[in-house]
């Protein structure tokens, strides 16, 4: 198939995807992170640069290896990802798939924390808030992305959860992921998402994830072929 045929429905369109953690230093040598493996966000931007689009992608420490045909942006913190991704613009497609940490910790020590001598009391981290990238993004009174993607995790009312989130965040679509017990969860290679947009809530099939991936890169496609033609 041509370039601008069936192959590539994305083709001329510019993608912004996060995926990973976040890391959050505590000091030169320790962090805070999560389990987040990246899989799901590296799929997305793999399948979306399969579909013709120019991808930028802003990831967190992960374990994969740079998809192939995507321009990758190693960070390590929120606020660097946030910086990363407000470079990485315009777009016109921005899915938000890391896991970014909520807080970081307040005052990174400059030099590492020693061990107190034989007696001596444990630290105390006392934390701060994270830019919501998301939400500043979608936020955005210029060059905001026409269709702006996050993901939720919830563990119950998943479809009502995600609802208020979009709203909350001022995202145009949710990606509402089930990771109650038994559904996909951080790390595995199925996720269980209810699609919530504008119009309501798709509820899909339990699926790898690179399944879901090729669905939402198809989604996308349907989206701005509706919105051209
Ligand atoms: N997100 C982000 N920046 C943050 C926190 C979250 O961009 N500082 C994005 C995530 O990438 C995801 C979406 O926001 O696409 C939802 O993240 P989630 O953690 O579910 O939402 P929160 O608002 O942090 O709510 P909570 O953790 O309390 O459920
Ligand atoms: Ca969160």
């Amino acid at each position: 198939e041509s370039y601008f045929g069936k192959g590539a429905p994305l083709a001329g369109l510019r993608a912004l995807v996060t995926s990973g953690p976040t890391y959050e230093a505590i000091d030169p040598v320790r962090f805070i992170g999560n389990r987040s493996s990246g899989k799901q966000g590296h799929a997305i931007a793999t399948a979306l640069a399969r579909a013709g689009a120019a991808v930028t992608l802003v990831c967190g420490p992960v374990a994969l290896p740079d998809p192939a045909g995507v321009k990758v942006v190693r960070i390590e913190s929120a606020r660097e990802m946030l910086a990363a991704c407000e470079s990485a613009l315009p777009a016109d497609i921005a899915v938000f798939a890391a896991a970014v940490a909520d807080w970081r910790v307040a005052q990174e020590a400059p030099q590492k924390i020693k061990k107190p001598a034989e007696g001596g009391a444990a630290p105390t981290l006392s934390f701060a808030e994270n830019p919501d990238i998301l939400a500043s993004i979608a936020g955005l009174k210029q060059g905001r992305p026409a269709l702006v993607i996050g993901f939720a995790a919830e563990t119950e009312k998943v479809a009502e959860h995600a609802a208020a989130k979009r709203a909350r965040k001022g995202c145009d679509w949710i990606l509402a992921n089930d990771v109650s017990a038994g559904t996909g969860t951080f790390g595995g290679d199925a996720n269980t998402i209810h699609l919530v947009t504008e119009n309501g809530t798709e509820d899909w099939p339990r699926l790898t994830k690179q399944q879901v991936a090729e669905r939402l890169a198809a989604r996308i496609g349907d989206h701005f072929g509706k919105k051209t033609t």
